[in-house]
């Protein structure tokens, strides 16, 4: 017997991470109903940010999934009023939402793919999922804003300089992508030294100078940490949502957390955690090791009630593909990490349209 005052305890364990109380006590639980094993209810919803209203939307339903015989649990999106009127977080989107359709009015979805970790596989995650969403049909297109080390060009096989057009800059063609790095306009050895204001003019002008043209995903590699990057990003633009990229082991765990905690803190949208270099599979033997450790990604995921998008296999086939020039998905459609990338893309895809359903509707009217 599922009881009322269980999944109000489980509720209570929920908090907003605005107001940093519970949903409970705020009172934005209404029109609970239990019937049998199955659980509804609506959080009405006031002037939270739309990225606080997705987590608070996925850590309640996960609350109450937990509830001991429970079996479904439905969350309607009550109350609210438009995203404008929430508080911003002090840097986020301080110029309303309208800024992404001024810079790239025709780009659908903006994600960013980040870790606070160096060296856990951002930027082969940034190409193998560019690549699996380009192959279920969509038009996309990649920026390297990793300005400390851009690898995409590398690991996309581009060695042309961008062209210009009427003082635009035409971006590179890659695998049927567009991508823009700073690794195309600069010389291989030449060091960069860059400080915050260069960082945020670069993305900028990534956005307001490329002829990106109609695009149904732009994604972002980021730079390992915590920096002035990711900030100036999502200040330029309002990011549709980022994916974090971790390995298993707790070492990574902690660096991941730290850019998690920042990227709510910039209201945006967490679409869940990708664990890159999961296990090794023996090729002589098929034997299953985990090199780093079990169960982080899914800890991590869990804590944060996002969801684990993908488990990807450590595979020397991957690494070689990216110092190649030509991703693993592409290069190696019926392999595990092909597929494991293809899923992410369909995970992504539709954590995307989960969150955009959680945004209110304009007022007619
Ligand atoms: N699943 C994998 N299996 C094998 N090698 C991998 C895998 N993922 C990434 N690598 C390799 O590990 C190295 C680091 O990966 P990558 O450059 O994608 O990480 P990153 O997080 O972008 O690093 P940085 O912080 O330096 O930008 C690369 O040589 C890459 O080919
Ligand atoms: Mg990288």
């Amino acid at each position: 017997m599922v009881t009322q005052d269980a999944v109000l305890d489980a509720l209570r364990g929920v908090k907003d991470p605005e107001a940093q109380k519970d949903i409970v006590s705020l009172g934005l639980i209404r029109d609970l109903a239990i019937a049998e094993s199955q659980v509804s209810f609506t959080l009405a919803f006031t002037t939270q940010s739309p990225a606080s209203k997705a987590t608070m939307h996925s850590m309640a339903s996960r609350a109450v999934g937990r509830v001991p015989g429970v079996s479904k649990v439905q969350v309607k999106m009550g109350g609210g009023q438009p995203a404008q009127a929430a508080p911003a977080a002090p840097h986020a989107h301080s110029h309303g939402p309208s800024k992404s359709e001024e810079l790239i009015p025709e780009v659908k979805r903006t994600i960013a793919v980040s870790s606070g970790k160096g060296g856990v596989g951002k930027s082969t995650v940034t190409v193998n999922l560019a690549v699996a969403l380009r192959q279920s049909g969509a038009a996309v297109g990649i920026i390297d804003s990793d300005v400390y080390g851009p690898d995409i060009p590398l690991m996309l096989g581009s060695r042309g300089r961008p062209g210009m057009f009427e003082n635009r800059i035409i971006p590179v063609e890659a695998h049927g992508m567009k991508m823009m790095s700073i690794g195309l306009l600069v010389n291989d050895r030449e060091p960069l030294v860059w400080r915050g204001p260069m960082i945020h003019s670069f993305i900028q002008q990534m956005l307001k100078d490329v002829m990106w043209g109609a695009l149904d995903y732009l994604v972002f590699d980021m730079p390992p940490g915590t920096g002035d990057a990711q900030i100036s990003l999502s200040q330029v633009i309002p990011l549709s949502g980022v994916v974090m990229v971790t390995t298993p082991q707790e070492v990574a765990l902690l660096d991941v957390r730290k850019a998690i905690g920042m990227f709510q803190k910039l209201n945006v949208p967490i679409l869940g955690v990708v664990e890159n270099m999961s296990y090794f599979v023996a090729p002589d033997t098929g034997a299953r090791y985990p090199i780093f450790g079990e169960g982080g990604g899914r800890r991590l995921a869990d804590e944060y009630g996002v969801p684990l998008l993908a488990q990807v296999p450590l595979d020397p086939a991957t690494r070689l593909a990216g110092d190649e020039g030509t991703p693993i998905t592409l290069r190696e459609p019926d392999s595990t990490q092909a597929r494991t990338f293809r899923e992410l893309a369909a995970a992504v895809r539709l954590r995307l349209e989960e969150l955009a359903a959680l945004r209110p509707l304009p007022k007619i009217g």
